[in-house]
Order: C-alpha cells, then sequence, then structure tokens
C-alpha cells in the first residue's frame, strides 16, 4: 500500500517530506477550478506566478492573457479575474494565461520539492484519482486554505480524493484522517457545508456565489493538469 497525506495549509508544507511523492495542489473556490477548466476548454498552458508584478511583466512581454484576484477580486489591470466562467470563453482556446491568486498559485510554488505536481478539483477527481490509483507512489493533498487558515472546501475535496484511493493509498496521519472524516459525514450534501466556509460567504457578497455551485460540480472534466517546469499542461 501506498500513503496518502493531507497539508491543511501552506503554512505547513515544511513538515512534509515530499520527495518522489505526488502532491495534488488543490485550492476549490477557485484558483485549481479555473485552471481545470480552462484546460478543459482548449487553454494551452498556465503559469501560476506569485505576484501580480510578475504576472503583468510576463503578460505583456510574452503576449499571455493575465488573470487573477486578490481577496477574491479581480484585478483591474488583468484581463480576467479568477471566475471558472471566465476560463471558458472560446478565444482563449490554444492561448496561454499567466495567473496569480491569493492563496492558489502560492500552493502550487510551494509543491516543488515533490516527484509530480497535480491540479486537483471537483471537477477533475476521478481523473486525479485513476492517475493516483495507478502511480504506485505515495500522495500529499496540499490545500491552499485562505491567508494560511484552513478551509472547509479544500479540506472536504482531500477527504473526497482519499474516499476514492483508499484501495491503494493508506490515510496518514491525523490531517488526512480528519479530512475523511469531514467527507464522509457531509458526502450526502457537499454544497449545504461548502455554502458555510468563511470564503464561499466572502464571494457571495461579491455577488458570484453562481462560481461556488460550479466549483462544487464533480468529475464534470477528465483532464488531468501536471505543473512542470513553471507551467500547466494537460496530461491527460
Ligand atoms: C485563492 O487563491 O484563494 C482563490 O483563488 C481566491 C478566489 O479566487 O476567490
Amino acid at each position: 500500500m501506498n500513503q496518502v497525506e493531507v497539508c491543511l495549509t501552506p503554512e505547513l508544507i515544511h513538515q512534509f517530506n515530499l520527495s518522489n511523492k505526488i502532491v495534488v495542489a488543490v485550492d476549490i473556490f477557485r484558483a485549481t477550478s479555473c485552471m481545470v477548466t480552462g484546460m478543459a476548454h482548449g487553454v494551452k498552458a498556465i503559469y501560476p506566478v506569485a505576484t501580480v508584478e510578475e504576472c503583468l511583466e510576463k503578460g505583456t512581454k510574452e503576449g499571455m492573457i493575465t488573470a487573477g484576484e486578490r481577496g477574491g477580486q479581480k484585478l483591474e489591470e488583468f484581463t480576467i479575474g479568477n471566475s471558472p466562467y471566465e476560463y471558458m470563453q472560446d478565444e482563449f482556446k490554444n492561448q496561454s494565461i499567466v495567473v496569480t491568486t491569493t492563496n492558489g498559485t502560492r500552493t502550487i510554488l510551494a509543491s516543488l520539492a515533490a516527484d509530480q505536481i497535480l491540479i486537483g478539483a471537483f471537477l477533475n477527481l476521478r481523473a486525479v484519482a485513476n492517475h493516483l490509483v495507478s502511480s504506485r507512489k505515495d500522495v500529499v493533498i496540499h490545500c491552499a486554505g485562505w491567508k494560511g487558515t484552513v478551509n472547509i472546501e479544500d479540506t472536504l475535496f482531500a477527504g473526497a480524493l482519499i474516499e476514492e484511493i483508499m484501495a491503494t493509498h493508506k490515510i496518514t496521519g491525523d490531517p488526512a484522517l480528519m479530512a475523511h472524516q469531514l467527507y464522509k459525514a457531509n458526502s450526502h450534501d457537499l454544497m449545504t457545508i461548502s455554502k458555510e466556509s468563511s470564503h464561499a460567504k466572502r464571494l457571495s457578497t461579491f455577488g458570484i456565489g453562481k462560481d461556488i455551485e460550479f466549483c462544487m460540480n464533480q468529475s464534470l472534466y477528465s483532464v488531468l493538469p501536471e505543473f512542470k517546469e513553471g507551467k500547466l499542461q494537460a496530461i491527460m
């Protein structure tokens, strides 16, 4: 059996040995949900970067679409914000997007010591699970949380993914056990508890509650983005 662990916030990632492991980076509301949606709709590559300045510079110099948010709200100077609906645009097909978000891009960039970094969301849950089951590698599910704190939606995703891979991966560590228990207690109605999350409520005040419902769709897409050499590309 392999092992599956959960890092509930990037603040704790230093406690995990990532070498020779697969990291699944997750930010359900909304960074990884957007990335998965974009790749599913034909975006060629997505470049996660840490700062607004880097995003604007790369976008200008390399002719990329600039995307992202701070605190959940689109930055004026960016082409798009961070709604999955913005990533579905036909004119983005075969284009590259450079993106920076409050927590999601930081989570990806904090996982570089891993053997492989996959982008996970409820939207591609089955595709992620199938890859992990066949990988025969230990896994760390790296949750974005919110500005260093733990959040419900990423933890629920971790529990849901654990449920899908339990035949090959042993729950390892209390965070993984907690995530799985949280998922099992709510799997009959993930939407209700997800709408209670602090960021869902924050996004609802911005009038973008529809993003929450979309991000909670399970296995809508079979695309599997991998982060490698600075960019995300679909490996499935
Ligand atoms: C994040 O990075 O925390 C999210 O992407 C924020 C958001 O899109 O609302």
